[in-house]
Order: structure tokens, then sequence, then C-alpha cells
């Protein structure tokens, strides 16, 4: 990455790395990648590399955690020292407290956790290499894994960043766009059968017009879309087998 801000972050129309504005960076999805974990799922957005690991419903400890009506949904992104440029100092810092909590309210949304009294549902994600849209790659790669694991939800959730750069907005920036931009907004969406159904996140750093933030959800909207089929296609390569589908209760949208 370059040490100043680049003179220009759009060149004749196309961003450093060669995108047009409304083109996502190279998505690659694996599921049930970890053994040990109920539901798993490695994720690469663009120069992002994240694994997600659910545990659960499970038995909640400590046990006054319970909550007697419905399952409390816990998720923790963590950074791996050597997943950024300057090493990271192991551990929680404030920047992963908000991450976790904002992801946590936005999943909390979509899982069924009414069907699991007393007990807990577990989302660990961990970063091994960010280029900025992080958290968005977590949350995409946290989706697979409550699929995989076979936690009812109303939907998936799927997330990508909009930024504006040199006064124009583009799609899932990365590190340069995010460093030097104006202004960076994540969303993450709630789509059932191939339809946006609600909104699970947003949030904003920087400068945007009213109109421009109307233009950002849509560029946003778009790009889950194409997210969300490749969730799914990952969903569906774990388990449709070559004698049949082996689906069983496994359902891509709930
Ligand atoms: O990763 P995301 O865009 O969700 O979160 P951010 O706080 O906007 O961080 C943007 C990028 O800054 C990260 O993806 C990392 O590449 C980088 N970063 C870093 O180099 N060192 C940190 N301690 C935190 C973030």
């Amino acid at each position: 990455m370059p040490e100043s801000r680049p003179e220009k972050l759009i060149i004749d129309g196309k961003r450093l790395d060669g995108r047009k504005f409304d083109e996502l960076r190279p998505i690659k999805i694996e599921v049930d990648v970890l053994k040990r974990a109920d539901g798993s799922c490695y994720l690469e957005m663009g120069k992002n590399k994240v694994v997600a690991a659910v545990y659960g419903p499970r038995e909640v400890h400590p046990r006054h955690l319970q909550d007697p009506s419905k399952a409390i949904i816990r998720y923790r992104y963590n950074m791996a020292p050597f997943s950024v440029e300057e090493r990271k100092r192991p551990g929680p810092d404030r920047r992963s407290i908000e991450i976790s909590k904002v992801s946590k309210e936005a999943f909390e949304a979509v899982i069924m956790k009414e069907l699991f009294p007393r007990s807990a549902i577990d989302i660990f994600v961990e970063v091994l290499q960010a280029d900025a849209g992080s958290r968005t790659a977590c949350i995409n790669a946290a989706s697979v894994a409550l699929v995989d694991a076979g936690v009812p939800m109303k939907g998936i959730l799927t997330s990508v960043a909009v930024a504006k750069v040199d006064g124009q907005l583009v799609l899932d920036p990365m590190k340069e766009e995010d460093n030097y931009g104006e202004a960076d907004m994540p969303f993450a969406f709630l789509i059932r059968n191939s339809k946006i159904e609600s909104i699970a996140l947003i949030q904003m750093d920087g400068q945007m017009t009213k109109e421009e933030i109307k233009m950002a959800l849509e560029l946003a909207k778009k790009g889950a879309m194409e997210i969300y089929k490749l969730q799914r296609e990952a969903i569906m390569k774990r388990y449709v087998t070559e004698e049949g589908i082996e689906v069983e209760e496994v359902n891509t949208d709930a």
C-alpha cells in the first residue's frame, strides 16, 4: 500500500485495482472448513481472508446469562495480529468490540432465537488478513456458517460497503479507497428467497449528501444480491453431492 494518498483513486473511470464503480472484489466462499465447529465458513473478499465458526444452540454458561424466553446470540470479531500492515496487539480493542456489537445486533434480527430458550448461539469470526470491509466479509462468512450449523433464520445476512472516493460512489471499497476516500458506509441486508427484506446494519463515517446516501443504498443492494448468490452457491455446493441432493434440513433461506 502506498505510504501517502495516491494522486487519484479513479483514473479514466477505473479504480486503482481496475474495477468499475459498481464492481465487487473477487469472492471465494468455502463451507464446513472446521471439524470442531457446528458450522463454519472460510471467505475471501478481495484481499480480506476470514473464518467464521458457529457453536450452538448450546447451554449457556454462566447460567445467570440464560434467557428463559430465547437464545442469546454472542458474536466475537477478532483480528489476528498479522492481519494488518502494522502488527495488531492481540485481544479485544474498542474497534473490535464495536464491530462485534453491531454485527451481533444485525444477526439478532435474523436468527429465530425464540426457538431455543436458555441457549446460546456463539459466532466467532477471525480476520486472518484485512483490506477494508473486513466486518462485511465476516458477516457474510458468519451467515453461511450459521446455515451450515443448521440454525433456523428468517433469511441470510449479506453485507457490503459503499464508499465515496474522488466524489464518486464505489461498491466494496478496498484499503486505499477506505483510507483516502471521503466516506465509507457498510450495510447488511436480510435477504430471503432472493429478495431484500430489510436492512440489518448501516454505519457511516465521512460525509455524503442525502441524494448520495440514497444512491449508496441502491449500489449496496445490487452488490448484496451478487454476494447472496455466491453464498447460496457455496452452501449448495457443500450439500449437493454427485448422487443427488443431500440438503436434509438445510435450507439456504431459513
Ligand atoms: O475492515 P473494516 O472496513 O470493516 O473496518 P475499518 O475500521 O474501516 O478498517 C478498515 C481497514 O483498516 C481494515 O480492513 C484494515 O485493513 C485496516 N486496519 C488496520 O490496518 N489496522 C487496524 N488496527 C484496524 C484496521
